[in-house]
């Protein structure tokens, strides 16, 4: 077993703090400096290096590099799984979809965007629950992103292991939109083709993104402070189309909205209406 690394000193701490901000928006809280050394002491021992106070050090030697990208993206937390927090998917279900699906009877077209995508089971868990819905033969897109390029690479692979399709996924849905690869299950090309993924740091500039019917803003705002908060909630409003519905994770009711949105009571959930 790897012995654990030792301390770091303040100004290294300070240092990591400040290049986790500068490359993601996410801001180290004290309370969870230990993650520090549970996620990067690997990079570390993998560089040959025997303390962070080393790693810092080889990031401080040099400008940006690929590892300085991979220490920000270790320090991304990236916990998702399938159908999380079913209400959001009941309020889909049973309300915005059906309405939606109405609305859009011409057309035939709908767009969605999973804004921090993680490993894709947000975007996946939205494309089974439209073909659920009888949307073949619409013009359906999901687009997933996220800043991390681990995570979207293994979004798209759109491959997931027992334990990951254990956890929020009806027995029905596995049985019918994956197979099984060796020990792991594959989504169907039929969930796959509706879904995109591409990288993108929420921090940047949308105005290329979009119109969306629908935006998953969820489980990331928590990480960022109130200035940045502001202004993705800002950028992101103008991706909608009027009307549009923005999700936000169950924690971050409190996030700053501006007065771009309304408020309103969607099942037994509250969404944010683009106005
Ligand atoms: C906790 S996951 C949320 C996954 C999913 N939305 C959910 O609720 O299950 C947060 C994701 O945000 C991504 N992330 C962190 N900073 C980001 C940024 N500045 N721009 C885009 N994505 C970011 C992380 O890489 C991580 O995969």
């Amino acid at each position: 077993m790897n012995a654990p690394l030792a301390a770091i000193r303040p100004d290294n701490l300070d240092f990591l703090r400040r290049h986790i901000y500068a490359g993601s928006g996410i801001v180290l809280e004290t309370e969870k400096q230990y993650l520090l050394d549970a996620r990067l002491s690997p990079i570390a021992r993998e560089q040959g290096l025997g303390s962070l106070d080393d790693l810092c050090a080889l990031l401080r030697a040099t400008s940006e590099s690929p590892l300085h990208r991979r220490v920000v993206e270790a320090m991304t937390t990236n916990e998702t799984y399938f159908f999380r927090e079913p209400a959001h998917y009941q309020a889909l279900r049973e309300v915005i979809l059906p309405n939606l699906l109405q609305t859009r009877q011409t057309a035939r077209k709908l767009s969605f965007w999973s804004a921090a995508a993680s490993t894709g089971q947000e975007a996946y868990s939205l494309a089974m629950m439209l073909l659920e819905m009888g949307v073949q033969g619409w013009d359906a897109e999901i687009l997933g992103t996220d800043l991390s390029s681990q995570v979207l690479e293994r979004a798209q692979s759109g491959r997931y292991t027992q334990l990951e399709v254990n956890r929020g996924l009806p027995a029905a849905l596995l049985l019918k939109y994956f197979r099984r690869v060796g020990l792991d299950w594959e989504l169907k090309e039929e969930v796959r083709r509706m879904v995109r993924f591409q990288s993108f740091d929420l921090r940047s500039k949308m105005r290329a993104m979009g119109p969306f019917d629908v935006v998953f803003c969820r489980n990331i705002l928590i990480y960022f402070d109130l200035a940045t908060k502001k202004s993705i909630l800002e950028e992101m409003q103008g991706t909608l189309f009027r009307g549009g519905h923005l999700l936000l994770g169950s924690t971050e009711a409190g996030a700053p909205l501006g007065d771009g949105y309304t408020r309103q009571a969607v099942g037994s959930i509250t969404a944010y209406v683009a106005i």
